[in-house]
């Protein structure tokens, strides 16, 4: 599986911070601010008595320093020595401090790496001065934001923050190592004359000129999800089922917003009738993976056609051993995988019990989890009946599920994936 990186660049309080964290929660991937890395190195040399300028002594505690990067949702965390130093990062005296320890080499090489560690497992919109030039060079996805240096100063006065922006911006664009720069094949963005909204979507839009794979949410009117077309036999079905679904059952989304619609991602729904898969299916404009009971996977055409709908054969309702691989496998590769926690459809409308399947598939894949509720599709076609009534159906759509690296660590054994299943049910059942 291939991440993206998308790299956010510019000069201090540009609004970087701001515009990578709403891009990293429309496109549910993971935002990372690396200055944060650096204020926190700072903090602990500082927090050591050390003098920031003494590049032995800094050098020299570096060595000894464990510094692990994860994500909580969607927000980068660091732990410096096994303290989280988040509530300093903004204090006068790493303001002051922070360019001439982000102008260590040997610094900025460790932070680079594990900078580079987030893409091993995940899609990051990353914000910093090198990220476009050094960090991810090769990214095809590179925005250099800037703003009106009197803004940028009053901006961060406003939050009474006392900062010499300048004076940190001619330092960082002046080092030797890694200077600000406008990176190569970088958009530039002005954001003096935005507001936050214009600036966010100016920003999808350049993601959208430069190819990234938006979400088909990303922004109202720009739908564009370019991946892989759907083949004509999955599309035939799609279309079919679709059409009727509207036309049948009048069918309403909700919080079409929170679809994921890039990258692998674990669909958690609940289960009301035959009708969900393809219900589901159809939210998405591009191919999905589902599971399908063995037993149906019966006479020649439909052994040819559940495997053309992406279909995976699982015993009984509850997903045996093999399948969980299969699915995990899949996941892993990238697909986007319904399954339903319940196993069996209901029988009153009502959300049953879910065996904890669910929460070993996510914890073992790492991969965002979405939420859905359908309701309306058991009166249109109630367990055990054949018969088709016109009831209308509503989906709504949950905000994704992110796990942080450190949930996933501690998400294990049977009581680990039980409590995983209890929070994606809940999730379900709030909406
Ligand atoms: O983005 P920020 O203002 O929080 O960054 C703090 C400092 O860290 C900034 O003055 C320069 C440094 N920095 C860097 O050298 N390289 C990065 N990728 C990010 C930040």
């Amino acid at each position: 599986m291939t991440y993206h990186a998308i790299a956010i660049d510019g000069p201090a309080a540009s609004g970087k911070s701001t515009l990578a964290r709403a891009l990293a929660e429309r496109l549910g991937i993971v935002m990372v601010n690396s200055g944060a890395m650096y204020r926190a190195v700072t903090w602990k040399i500082l927090a050591e008595k050390i003098d920031p300028q003494n590049t032995a002594a800094v050098f020299n505690l570096l060595d000894r320093m464990e510094i692990v990067c994860g994500h909580d949702g969607i927000v980068s965390t660091i732990r410096i020595d096994g303290i989280d130093p988040s509530g300093h990062l903004r204090d006068a005296d790493i303001n002051a401090n922070v360019s001439y320890v982000s102008a260590i080499p040997a610094v900025r090489e460790k932070l680079v790496a594990l900078q580079r560690d987030y893409l091993k497992h995940t899609h990051v919109v990353m914000e910093g001065r090198d990220i476009g030039s050094v960090v991810f060079p090769e990214t095809p996805f590179k925005i250099y934001i800037d703003a009106d240096p009197s803004l940028r100063s009053s901006r961060r006065s406003d939050t009474g923050e006392v900062d010499s922006v300048e004076k940190r911006d001619a330092a960082d664009s002046t080092r030797d190592t890694a200077p600000l720069m406008v990176a190569k094949g970088a958009a530039i963005l002005d954001t003096s004359h935005h507001s936050i909204e214009s600036g966010i979507n100016a920003a999808i839009e350049i993601l959208r000129k430069q190819g990234f794979p938006l979400p088909q949410t990303a922004k109202p009117g720009l739908a564009g999800e370019p991946a892989k077309p759907m083949r004509w036999i999955y599309w035939t079905g799609w279309m079919l089922f679709g059409s009727a679904y509207r036309s049948l059952f009048g069918l309403r989304i909700i919080g079409e917003e929170n679809l994921i619609t890039s990258g692998p991602v674990l669909v958690a729904s609940n289960h009301q009738s035959f009708l969900d898969p393809p219900l589901i299916g159809n939210l998405y404009k591009s191919e999905m993976v589902f599971l399908a009971r063995k037993t149906l996977f019966k006479g020649s055409f439909f052994k040819w056609l559940y495997p053309q709908w992406n279909a995976i054969p699982v015993d009984q309702d509850r997903p045996d051993m093999t399948s969980l691989k299969t699915i995990i496998r899949k996941l892993k590769e990238g697909h986007r995988v319904l399954v339903f926690p319940e196993g069996a459809r209901t029988l009153d409308g009502s959300i049953g019990a879910a065996a904890s399947g669910i929460g070993l598939i996510a914890s073992k894949s790492g991969v965002p989890i979405q939420p859905i509720r359908i309701s309306g599709a058991d009166k249109a076609l109630a367990r055990g009946s054949g018969k088709i009534r016109f009831a209308r159906i509503t989906v709504s759509v949950g905000k994704p599920i992110v796990l942080s690296e450190s949930e996933l660590k501690n998400t294990t054994g049977k009581d680990g994936y039980e409590a995983l299943t209890k929070r994606i049910m809940d999730a379900i059942k709030a909406l």
